[in-house]
């Protein structure tokens, strides 16, 4: 019986060849792809990113990302996030950086964007805050930019400093937030800057935000000395917002010197909206025998940045510890299941492949074919694949699924790949979805999963990546999937004759 079977599909694919080689062809074929990736260093740092490729109910593509990281210690805390992707030529892409130094300091960033359809929008947060005596800093830096179906693009920008100078105390906060749609722009800024220092202190901050021609921006300086080490304060604040057409901003500047001997107390304030509604303000106080203001500029540390220290060791293995795949095959059915599962810090691996080809069945011929690809590393790992093709009677029907997890201490990595090609009377509809999780740091947690099925003529696609990391010293994660779908349209020869 196989036998027969397998003569009779030679045939059919012979004669679909030499139909092929006189028709003509249409080819569609649409990629998705993400990236996100967080690193940051610090005493406690947690990083986390994912990329997330679907298919909407109404057939159009869509993906989303996230980056996000946490750094808190002493001294310098840093982290750096990018996220975007793209969905055929529509595309977003984000970058938050953000560092501070002080004795205790905190460093935060967070990014989603995605794109559905025809739809971008991007969100990024960043928020920086230090504490401590002599000199703190924190900065952020962040944009996004958007391009279009017809190319057009469109960029958004938000940066921030914060700092100060004073030997009894000081603390900095900077915030950013700006929130993005094709024709909106939500965009947010915060900071607030105040130092407490015998003989002199100093606040500072500038920061702005933006796209296109809507941008705001706030800077300010107060800074103060006493002759005679009295207690110098000085404070600077400013808040900012657009959101549509509206802008408001506010900035406030305080200063005050106490002691005996001469005062002096310097403040600089600009605020810049490009509408009218803004308002600014200096105030002074305490006895202090001289006040200016007008343009100053400082230059306040030399960032030191900690690198991590920590080098992490991981044992892998060459083979793939349990590997077990089952083929039953049926007429019409071809499929495979399996899950490699490791716990001694050995790879998991796993990959099937499905394959069936059904021709003369009312006139029409059928094919199919499911491919996945998986491996996991890490102390603890498994790997996951499901697949089959089917033709039903009426249609060919497939799904490929491949899920892979690791956890574990130092580098691990997750990947995975699923391939369904389905094809009917000539007409081939194949998809191939890719993940590739990757982690490092004492505890890492990585998850990929690649999974495409056409049923019925319906197709779904899931690309999921999610890694997290947290560790003393460093952490970083990435996530990347990328996606192409592929139509082959062949007319075949009688349709060819009808349209001429
Ligand atoms: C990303 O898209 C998927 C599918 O629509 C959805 O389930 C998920 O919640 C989205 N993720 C985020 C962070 O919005
Ligand atoms: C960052 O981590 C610290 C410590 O775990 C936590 O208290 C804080 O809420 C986190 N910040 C954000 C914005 O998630
Ligand atoms: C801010 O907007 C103005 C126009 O309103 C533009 O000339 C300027 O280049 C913008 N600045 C930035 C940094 O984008
Ligand atoms: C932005 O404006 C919209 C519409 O006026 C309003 O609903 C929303 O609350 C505003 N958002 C912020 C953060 O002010
Ligand atoms: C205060 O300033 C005056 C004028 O510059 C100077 O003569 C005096 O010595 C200063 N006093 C102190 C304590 O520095
Ligand atoms: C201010 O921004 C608006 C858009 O909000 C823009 O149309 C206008 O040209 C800008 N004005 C100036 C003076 O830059
Ligand atoms: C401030 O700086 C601007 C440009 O650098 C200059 O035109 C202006 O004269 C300065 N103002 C003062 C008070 O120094
Ligand atoms: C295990 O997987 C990791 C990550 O993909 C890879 O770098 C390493 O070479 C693999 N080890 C072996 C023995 O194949
Ligand atoms: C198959 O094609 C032949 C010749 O064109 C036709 O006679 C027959 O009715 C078709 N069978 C079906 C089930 O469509
Ligand atoms: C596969 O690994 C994940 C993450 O370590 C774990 O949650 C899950 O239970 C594991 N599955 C199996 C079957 O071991
Ligand atoms: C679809 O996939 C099959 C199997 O991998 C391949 O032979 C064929 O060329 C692919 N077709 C297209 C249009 O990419
Ligand atoms: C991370 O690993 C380093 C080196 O092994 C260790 O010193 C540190 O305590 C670990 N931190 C956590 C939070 O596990």
């Amino acid at each position: 019986m196989r036998l027969f079977l397998l003569l009779f599909l030679f045939f059919i694919s012979f004669v679909n060849g030499s139909l092929v080689s006189r028709s003509s062809r249409v080819k569609r074929q649409t990629s998705v792809g993400s990236d996100a990736s967080t690193d940051g260093n610090g005493d406690s740092v947690m990083t986390d990113a994912s990329t997330q490729h679907f298919k909407n109910p109404d057939g159009s593509l869509g993906m989303n990302v996230t980056a996000n990281g946490n750094s808190t210690g002493t001294g310098s805390t840093n982290i750096e996030t990018s996220a975007g992707g793209n969905v055929g030529d529509t595309s977003v892409d984000n970058v938050a950086n953000v560092m501070s130094v002080g004795d205790t300091s905190k460093s935060y960033s967070d990014i989603f964007a995605a794109v559905d359809g025809e739809k971008i929008t991007s969100n990024v947060m960043q928020q920086g805050r230090v504490a401590g005596q002599g000199a703190t800093l924190s900065i952020v830096n962040g944009g996004s930019s958007m391009q279009n179906l017809n190319g057009e693009k469109k960029n958004g920008f938000s940066y921030g400093n914060a700092g100060g100078t004073g030997s009894i105390n000081t603390e900095a906060e900077v915030q950013t937030q700006q929130a993005m749609s094709w024709d909106q722009l939500m965009a947010r800024i915060m900071a607030v800057a105040a130092s407490t220092g015998l003989g002199s202190a100093q606040s500072n901050l500038d920061m702005g935000t933006g796209s296109g021609d809507k941008n705001i921006t706030i800077s300010g300086l107060v800074s103060g000395l006493n002759s005679n080490q009295g207690t110098v304060n000085t404070l600077v604040k400013g808040n900012g917002i657009i959101n549509g057409t509206d802008q408001q901003i506010v900035g406030t500047m305080y200063g005050m010197s106490s002691g005996k001997g001469n005062s002096t107390l310097v403040g600089a304030s600009s605020i810049v909206s490009n509408q009218s509604d803004s308002l600014g303000e200096i105030q002074a106080f305490g006895n202090s025998n001289a006040f200016s203001s007008g343009n100053t500029s400082v230059n306040l540390m030399s960032n030191t940045n900690i690198e991590g220290e920590l080098s992490w060791e991981l044992e892998i293995s060459k083979e793939v510890e349990l590997m077990r795949i089952q083929k039953p095959r049926r007429p019409i059915i071809a499929q495979s299941d399996g899950q490699s599962i490791s716990h001694d810090g050995k790879n998991s691996s796993l990959s099937f492949s499905d394959n069936g080809l059904v021709g003369g069945w009312r006139n029409s011929s059928f094919g199919g074919y499911a491919n996945g690809v998986g491996a996991a590393s890490g102390k603890d790992s498994n790997v996951t694949g499901q697949g089959f093709v089917e033709m039903d009677g009426d249609s060919m029907n497939g799904n490929s699924s491949m899920q892979a997890h690791g956890t574990g201490t130092g580098p691990i990595l997750a990947d995975t790949r699923a391939v369904l090609n389905v094809e009917k009377d000539g007409v081939q509809r194949n998809g191939t979805v890719n993940g590739i999780a990757s982690a490092d740091g004492n505890n890492t947690n990585v998850n990929s999963l690649s999974m495409i099925s056409n049923i019925n003529g319906f197709e779904t696609v899931n690309n999921y990546q999610k890694v997290s990391s947290s560790g003393a010293g460093s952490a970083s994660v990435s996530a990347s999937s990328w996606t192409i779908f592929k139509r082959k349209k062949r007319f075949s020869v009688l349709n060819d004759i009808l349209n001429k």
